[in-house]
């Protein structure tokens, strides 16, 4: 492309335009693309439209709305030359439900600006973050300075477990063949000391049904005679970790991958308040496995969750019943070298061998994903690192994050691609919860610090 990137042209353009930068992400986060509730599905096909358009008008060769049995998958590519290094950036364009909306202090598809920051759904999880991409391939178009290759694949299923993503990856090797994969998707510890991820969970997810009776009885003629399948449920759930906070799903923790000393004395010298987390949260203390700490508990450490659970009468009032059903959902949280079908399936087979006689039970796995750990000593990473010390005047921190992005995985396995988790949200933008928002200052110096991703990276493959 000629021209090298500058950086007081770029800073100057990334301000000239940060007003039209933000609209633009209004109109996307206007879009109500829900990918798990088949009410929004013609949003989820607009938000795709929306932003092949915008790739092409930044200047991409090829952008295409790529179609799958789900949701679609957005494509955009811009080669410059073959001999140079190939940035394949992932994000996406689906976000969770905005439920419960009485919880929001604005509605969520209406983005409203406050203190500074960008209140909406998916403000930061991750159409915010996704876009910052393509603003700052746009900038390095303007200036005919982009220094390597670039493809974009941004998909609409992430928070429904990618289930047609590993076929497209599959089907498309070549299309998709790149040196490194960047992904603005994860968090950065404060504003005041960036961070890049370098460990993401993995994710076994599943539905439980406990039947005992075959109808709903009345609690009084034969309560306490008759198993109730919710007290056997809870029962069931509790007896999953011991008094440890160990989970004692026989085979659980065979393929944990455990850390030494040093390592583990690295991870505990990131920067964390425990009086300040407990604060935010309005809790009087933090719990889980013992002889961890809470970095450790969520960055290195599986876990097992109930995320819901129900049955019987929960209406106004009361109902006197032994009902005949219990449910519930649950979430394994893994961590590498756990294989998340494994998990599954040792948790079915000891699930059903701890149920009574008195009860029935069905499992029916969801999605699940790979954990994944991403090599901090690739030149991506430095360019990654040079670029926090250009922009932001510090060095990023490595850390592990707690949720998971299975693609990661996947990338790594099919394509033999690693991953650069570049990503510049903040636990305060309350992702999945109501009131998502996502910092203006974090959206700007985002784009600002992918250009010079980008420059870095270059260099070092001159
Ligand atoms: N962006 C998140 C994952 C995330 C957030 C990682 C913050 C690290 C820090 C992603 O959109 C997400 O929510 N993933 C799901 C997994 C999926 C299979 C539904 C998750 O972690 O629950
Ligand atoms: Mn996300
Ligand atoms: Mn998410």
């Amino acid at each position: 492309m000629g021209q090298s990137i500058d950086k007081a042209n770029i800073a100057q353009y990334i301000k000239e335009n940060q007003n039209r930068f933000i609209e633009e992400l209004f109109d996307l986060l206007r879009i109500p693309s829900v990918s798990t509730d088949p009410k929004f599905e013609g949003d989820v096909v607009k938000a795709a439209e929306f932003i092949q358009q915008k790739l092409k008008a930044a200047g991409a060769d090829v952008a295409e709305v790529c179609p799958t049995p789900g949701h679609p998958i957005v494509y955009g590519e811009k080669i410059i030359d073959n001999n140079l290094p190939t940035v394949l950036v992932y994000g996406h364009y689906d976000v969770q439900p905005a439920d419960p909306y009485e919880l929001w202090d604005s509605p969520p598809f209406e983005p409203v600006l406050k203190g500074n920051k960008i209140y909406a759904r998916g403000s930061a999880d991750d159409k915010g973050q996704m876009y910052m991409h393509v603003k700052a391939f746009e900038t390095m178009m303007h200036f005919e300075a982009l220094p390597c290759n670039v493809k974009f694949l941004i998909e609409g299923e992430e928070e429904a477990g990618s289930e047609n993503l590993d076929d497209f990856v599959k089907a498309n090797r070549e299309k998709l063949a790149a040196d490194v994969v960047l992904i603005s998707d994860t968090s950065i510890i404060s504003m005041d000391t960036p961070s890049i991820t370098v460990g993401l969970r993995g994710l076994s997810y599943l539905e439980v049904a406990v039947t005992g009776p075959n109808r709903d009885l009345h609690s009084g003629i034969y309560g306490g005679a008759v198993a109730n399948p919710i007290n056997v449920l809870c029962e069931m759930i509790a007896s999953l970790k011991d008094d440890k906070g160990r989970i004692t799903i026989p085979g659980f923790y065979d393929k944990v991958l455990t850390l030494s000393a040093e390592e583990r004395e690295l991870l505990n010298k990131t920067p964390f308040d425990l009086e300040q987390y407990k604060k935010d949260l309005n809790i009087g203390e933090v719990a889980g496995e013992e002889g961890f700490t809470t970095l450790e508990r969520v960055g290195i450490r599986p876990t097992l969750d109930v995320n819901g659970i129900w049955g019987g009468y929960t209406g106004e009032g009361a109902k006197t019943v032994l009902p005949s059903k219990a449910y519930a959902k649950i979430s394994m949280r893994l961590v590498a070298n756990q294989d998340h079908r494994e998990i599954t399936s040792l948790f079915q087979k000891h699930f059903e061998s701890i149920a009574p006689k008195s009860v029935k039970v069905k499992i029916t796995p969801h999605h699940g994903g790979a954990p994944a750990l991403t090599p901090t000593d690739s030149p991506a990473f430095q360019a990654a690192s040079d670029a926090f010390q250009e922009i932001w005047g510090k060095r990023p921190i490595p850390t592990r994050d707690g949720g998971s992005i299975p693609i990661v995985a996947l990338f790594n396995n099919e394509l033999k691609i690693n991953t650069i988790l570049m990503g510049f949200g903040l636990d305060e933008d309350a992702i999945h919860s109501p009131n998502e928002s996502y910092g203006v200052e974090n959206y700007v110096k985002g784009i600002a610090t992918i250009v010079s991703f980008y420059k870095h990276y270059a260099q070092k493959n001159q």
